[in-house]
């Protein structure tokens, strides 16, 4: 693989990452300001290795927005704003509790994942 793959994926954390937060921020959700206040917050509660965000274009659910989904969980979120960051930080973020009052679906993707590498047989 290229160093600079390599390089690219150390930055991303990808080898510490625990969860992964998708944030819409296409002009119709308004996320961008809760996407900033996100990034402020998981560095101030020092997660930073742990929690990676990504902005996204559209979640294709386009109502009751700002729309987020954290991942490996599959917990989405909706009507998020940057007062209500916080609570989402502290409480899933860090100790592990859905914010259930912003909560519109729960799916785990861990059902249908792949089954963990098997060791190479030679
Ligand atoms: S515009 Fe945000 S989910 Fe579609």
């Amino acid at each position: 693989m290229s160093e600079k793959l390599q390089k690219r994926a150390r930055k991303a954390r990808v080898d510490t990452m625990e969860r992964h937060v998708l944030v819409c921020v296409d002009d119709d959700c308004g996320g961008s300001g809760v996407a900033k206040a996100l990034r402020k917050a998981i560095a101030a509660h020092g997660l930073r290795s742990t929690v990676s965000i990504a902005k996204v274009d559209c979640l294709d659910i386009c109502t009751k927005g700002t729309i987020a989904v954290v991942y490996p969980e599959g917990t989405w979120y909706a009507g998020l704003k940057p007062s209500r960051v916080e609570r989402l930080v502290t409480e899933h973020l860090r100790d592990g509790r859905v914010v259930t009052d912003l909560v519109f679906h729960r799916n785990s993707l861990a059902s249908v994942c792949w089954p963990p590498e098997s060791p190479t047989q030679g």
